[in-house]
């Protein structure tokens, strides 16, 4: 049986200043499942943080990165709350049932360093990364609905989390051989999962109404247009920089998702 995240009590202690435009029954059920599915998501992205710290520790990072660690599980639940605040000031439920809590991959057979360091580029560098672009984007159709503060404010930590694991990098650049052998092994892997796993969230509707927009609501398709120009612009470089092959991973991954093999990963 899974648990069920009820944030009722957070939401409604949540103030949001200003008012939404009215939406028809269609697009209020559309908003209502974009800002319950950002509840659920933020909520797990607390337990991935926390997932990271035991390994952190084996690999003995500065302390500091350590710190900036704990406080992300802390941004990710205070963004279920923030997302569970917005969910009720438009009138849904801010309960929903938790899926199940997959552990971060222990990388056994990998250095504590270059096990950390696949988790790490995965989460701050992938994913993260990802995010601050998708909520950028998104911001710029929310007009000054009160969504938009809210967005704001969860971008802000967003950029902070995606920034630590580039931060980590060049803190600990340059890396070893060794090292960035088993992390450039893991990023073909690393890339199809990021893009399975996006592609698994967005929605293949056509645009939202801007009603619909404006309340926060998405549009799957420019979203993957963004998702593919991010990996491309920023993350293929971004790690480049540091000597880790990106771009050849980039092809493989592609090869991994024509085959459909990263779907099958995903669902695992
Ligand atoms: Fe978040
Ligand atoms: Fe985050």
């Amino acid at each position: 049986v899974s648990a069920i995240l009820d944030l009722r009590s957070e939401a409604e202690s949540f103030v949001i200043e200003g008012t939404f435009p009215a939406l028809d029954p269609r697009e209020r059920a559309l908003v209502e499942e974009t800002w319950r599915g950002r509840m659920v998501n933020e909520h797990i992205s607390a337990q991935v943080f926390a997932g990271l710290v035991p390994q952190a520790m084996r690999a003995a990072i500065p302390h500091a990165f350590l710190v900036e660690l704990a406080e992300m599980v802390g941004d990710e639940l205070d963004h279920a709350r923030r997302c569970a605040g917005v969910l009720h000031a438009l009138g849904g439920d801010p309960r929903a049932p938790l899926p199940e809590l997959r552990k971060l991959p222990e990388h056994a057979t990998a250095s504590p360093l270059g096990a950390l360091l696949r988790n790490v580029i995965s989460v701050s560098c992938m994913s993260e990364t990802v995010a601050v672009a998708l909520i950028q984007a998104e911001r710029i159709d929310l007009g000054g609905s009160p969504a938009a503060k809210v967005l704001g404010s969860i971008l802000g930590d967003e950029v902070r989390h995606a920034r630590f694991g580039w931060k980590l990098i060049e803190e600990l650049a340059p890396l070893s051989n060794p090292v960035r052998e088993e992390v450039g092994a893991y990023l073909p892997v690393a890339l199809a999962h990021l893009v399975a796993h996006e592609l698994d969230h967005l929605s293949p509707a056509p645009p939202p109404t801007k009603r619909a927009a404006q309340c926060g609501a998405c549009d799957g398709q420019n979203a993957r247009l963004i998702l593919f120009q991010t990996i491309e612009t920023v993350i293929v470089p971004g790690l480049e920089r540091f000597g880790l092959p990106a771009r050849g991973s980039w092809q493989e991954a592609r090869k991994l998702l024509r085959s459909g093999a990263a779907r099958a990963m995903t669902a695992a």
